[in-house]
């Protein structure tokens, strides 16, 4: 693919965790790969003041403490020499006029423009209203993008107004919703694995999957981001995005084509056919629970009460999980399982789809124990794998069955390694939406969680606690449709992943 036009890239909030962690990282993967053009600039913005060398002083060391070797090299002078910094008081009028004054009128300025709102969601309505009284969103001599990051809005009527701001000041193909699991290789190919390989195609529907199964775990806990977690909580910032995204992906019928409005109808049905759930169902469809202190990787570890900033009485929650049905003729009956949390047991996010028994249970005689299903199982991260559980005969002279995996690591050594944000980056510069949600899909995801953040936010006084370092509280059994529905905790087949716990 052909480089991008020329931009300026303005960060907002260029010295908070998003921009360090993942924004700044991908802009110089992406420099190291070349597939920047050669004029863009970066400017990072943040209330703090800093002249332009420190900021590009504060971001080489990031990227050498990150990479010692490749962090070195006449790459990371290209890239410095594109880092500008700019100091913005987000209350301030003047502070845009004067951001507009060096972006219109600095000498080798591209004037195409995005604006990434890396910053707290309470500030992108503030900041879109600024930058569009400043007249920096006009598109006059080049194109102006706004990306805006998750969670969008808080629930239903605030991404509605939300939205509304937006269009204030911006056209619809200039605003770029992001998810970043969308920009994940590995999550692209639950696409490529349902559409490129009709062998599942007959089997992917109601009469032969028993269940489906989304996990995101994570081993970290917040991460001094008790500011904006106490305010979202597992909930929103992980169901209501990443993981009902990964249900569109596995459960989408195919789309005519890959086009951005095609790929965007077929998820946005699916989530308009997720059955709501009633106010007084939600205790048997939803589970929330917070981490206490425990031990993770042979260290002790505060629970989230201990976390800086988070209230002594807080009911956040650090674990969710969700049962869910899709009404529609290939779903219909069907659970979908999505959970996450935070200082559980590993870092893993993993589909898990488990097929029904067979229709006559024939070698029950010659078993001992309840018959093993077939599964299917996409690992996203930290390894992408492929594995699909199949019951053998045991070499002997009985007649006996076994469990095997048939694994496939896709990943081979020489295949690039990208995060996600290099694509998501890549793809506002080229003006390609098929990677970001439309309103509509945000507004259908808001609904399937409202009705619990609903019933959540009423019940102030308890909420389950589950050890750092465990798979998440024990009550979440209660979620499954049926006595022999366990939680996959690993991919692997043997032992631990088969009990509950
Ligand atoms: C973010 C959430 O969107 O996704 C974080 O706000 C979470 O809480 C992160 O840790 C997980 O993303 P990844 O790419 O590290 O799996």
């Amino acid at each position: 693919m052909k480089n991008p036009e020329p931009c300026t890239l303005v960060i907002f909030g260029a010295r908070g965790s998003l921009s360090r962690r993942k924004l700044i990282p991908a802009l110089y993967q992406l420099e190291r790969s070349g597939r920047l053009s050669a004029d863009m600039i970066l400017v990072g913005s943040s209330l703090e003041a800093m002249d332009r060398q420190a900021w590009q002083d504060e971001v080489v060391s990031l990227l050498q403490a990150r990479d010692p070797v490749g962090a070195n090299t006449p790459t990371l002078e290209r890239f410095r020499n594109r880092l500008h910094y700019h100091r913005i008081d987000p209350e301030q009028q003047e502070s845009y006029h004067a951001l507009q004054e060096k972006l219109e009128h600095t000498q080798g300025f591209p004037a195409n423009m995005v604006f990434y709102m890396a910053v707290r969601p309470a500030d992108y309505p503030g900041i879109v209203e600024h930058l569009g009284q400043s007249g920096l969103l006009n598109e006059k001599g080049g194109w102006r993008r706004v990306v805006i990051e998750k969670p969008f809005g808080y629930d239903l009527l605030s991404a509605q107004t939300l939205q509304a701001g937006l269009y204030r000041h911006l056209d619809e193909p200039q605003i770029y919703r992001i998810d970043h699991y969308l920009g994940k290789g590995t999550v692209q190919n639950v696409m490529v694995f349902r559409f490129a390989n009709l062998l599942l195609e007959p089997l992917w529907n109601q009469h032969y999957v028993d269940h489906v199964q989304i996990t995101h775990s994570e081993m970290h806990g917040i991460e001094g981001r008790a500011d904006y977690y106490e305010g979202a909580g597992a909930l929103r910032d992980m169901i209501q995005s990443h993981l009902l995204q990964l249900l569109t992906l596995v459960a989408m019928e195919p789309p005519v084509s890959l086009s951005a409005e095609h790929l965007r109808d077929e998820k946005v049905k699916v989530l308009k056919a997720i059955r709501p759930i009633p106010q007084n169902a939600v205790h048997a469809h939803a589970f929330r629970g917070q981490y206490a202190s425990g031990v993770i990787g042979g260290e002790s570890v505060p629970g989230y009460l201990e976390e800086p900033g988070v209230a002594p009485d807080s009911v956040t929650e650090t674990y969710a999980a969700l049962r869910v049905y899709i009404d529609n003729w290939r779903w219909a009956g069907v659970p979908f399982y999505l959970r996450t949390g935070k200082r559980m047991a590993e870092n893993s996010s993993a589909i898990c789809i488990r097929f029904k028994s067979p229709p006559q249970d024939l070698l029950r005689q010659s078993r001992h124990g309840p018959p093993q299903p077939n599964w299917i199982m996409l690992g996203i991260q930290p390894n992408d794998s492929l594995r699909m559980e199949m019951q053998v005969k045991m070499p002997g002279l009985d007649l006996q069955t076994r469990t095997i995996s048939l694994d496939a690591t896709y990943r081979q050594g020489e295949d690039a390694d990208y995060d996600a944000y290099e694509e998501l980056l890549l793809d506002v510069m080229h003006g390609d939406h098929s990677l970001f949600l439309r309103m509509d899909e945000v507004e259908a995801a808001w609904r399937v969680v409202d009705p619990v953040i609903k019933v959540w936010s009423m019940e102030r006084d308890f909420i389950n606690s589950y050890q750092a370092g465990s798979w998440g509280p024990r009550g979440t059994y209660r979620l499954f449709s049926r006595d022999d529905q366990f939680w996959r905790h690993s991919l692997d087949p043997d032992g631990a992943d088969l009990q509950p716990y």
